[in-house]
């Protein structure tokens, strides 16, 4: 296949994994988070699997979090129809309309996120690694999103399009830890290879690894040489098939058994 042919080939299967599997996730959000709060208010947080996800007496937190977990079902849903040149091209107000959300929803999550993982009794998320792997990604996020904005409204498109795409990279780091992690457990599971510091590992390449897959992309694209695009498009490929058996695992064992569990 023409190398240029194989990567725009590679490009779609990745955006399609990407694409079930986030909607997938959103769904779990709405369905399992958004049941509970609704048919219990804050206290339904507690419910939950998250070990700090009710805090007697501490009402800001609570809100912020339960506001956290109603705009991550719009972040994760609404992310990659951002990425659709269809819907982008025919649909300019939707995108733009979408776009101030998102960016105000990645914005907000990220912000809100730092001071939860900061005031709420240790651990909150995770240890104190993957506490500061999540506020570098936070702060990511942030500049990122400022950076995108920017752009936007210089109406520096092509600049715009790369600190979006960026962005929708790392505000996807919380996904890609959940679908890494199961993945691993697979591959762990095939191997017999016990890794304990896998998941302090992975807090960091959650979004440093699809950042650089990325950017390899970005290179590929400008450099337009045969071997360089036949090199990232194996390695979408196979990033798609990793993300794909890390997807079905965190459905059908993490997402799915969680939802059953309140009906
Ligand atoms: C912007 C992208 C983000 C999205 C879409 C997102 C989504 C979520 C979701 C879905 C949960 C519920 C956990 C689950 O059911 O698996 C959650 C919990 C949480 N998130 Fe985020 N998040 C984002 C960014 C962040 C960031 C950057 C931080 C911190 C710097 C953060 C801090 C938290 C905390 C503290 C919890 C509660 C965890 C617990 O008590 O176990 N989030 N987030």
């Amino acid at each position: 296949m023409n190398p240029n042919h194989y990567l725009r080939f590679s490009t779609t299967a990745w955006f399609l994994v990407t694409l079930i599997g986030q909607w997938l996730f959103a769904a779990y959000i709405a369905l399992y988070h958004g049941t509970l709060l609704l048919q219990k208010g804050l206290l339904g947080m507690s419910e939950t699997h998250m070990p700090n996800g009710y805090i007697e007496g501490d009402n800001f937190g609570n809100t912020l979090l339960a506001i956290h977990l109603i705009t991550a079902t719009v972040i994760i849903a609404g992310g990659p129809l951002q990425l659709i040149p269809q819907i982008r091209n025919r649909f300019p107000k939707f995108h733009r309309y979408l776009g101030r959300l998102y960016l105000a929803f990645v914005f907000f999550g990220a912000s809100g996120g730092l001071y939860l993982i900061w005031t709420r009794p240790m651990p909150s998320f995770g240890n104190i690694y993957q506490n500061i792997a999540i506020s570098i990604e936070a702060l990511l996020i942030i500049t990122f999103s400022i950076l995108a904005l920017k752009y936007a409204m210089a109406r520096k498109i092509p600049m715009h399009q790369k600190w979006a795409l960026r962005l929708f990279i790392v505000a996807s780091g919380v996904w890609f830890l959940r679908i890494g992690y199961m993945a691993w457990y697979f591959f762990e599971g095939l191997s017999g290879i016990q890794f304990e510091y896998f998941f302090d590992i992975w807090s960091y390449g959650s979004f440093i690894v699809p950042l650089a897959i990325l950017e390899l992309y970005f290179l590929a694209i400008r450099k337009k040489q045969s071997s360089l695009t036949t090199i990232t498009a194996s390695v979408l490929i196979i990033v798609s098939i990793i993300m794909g058996i890390g997807i079905s695992i965190a459905a059908i064992h993490m997402w799915l058994p969680r939802i059953i569990e309140l009906m």
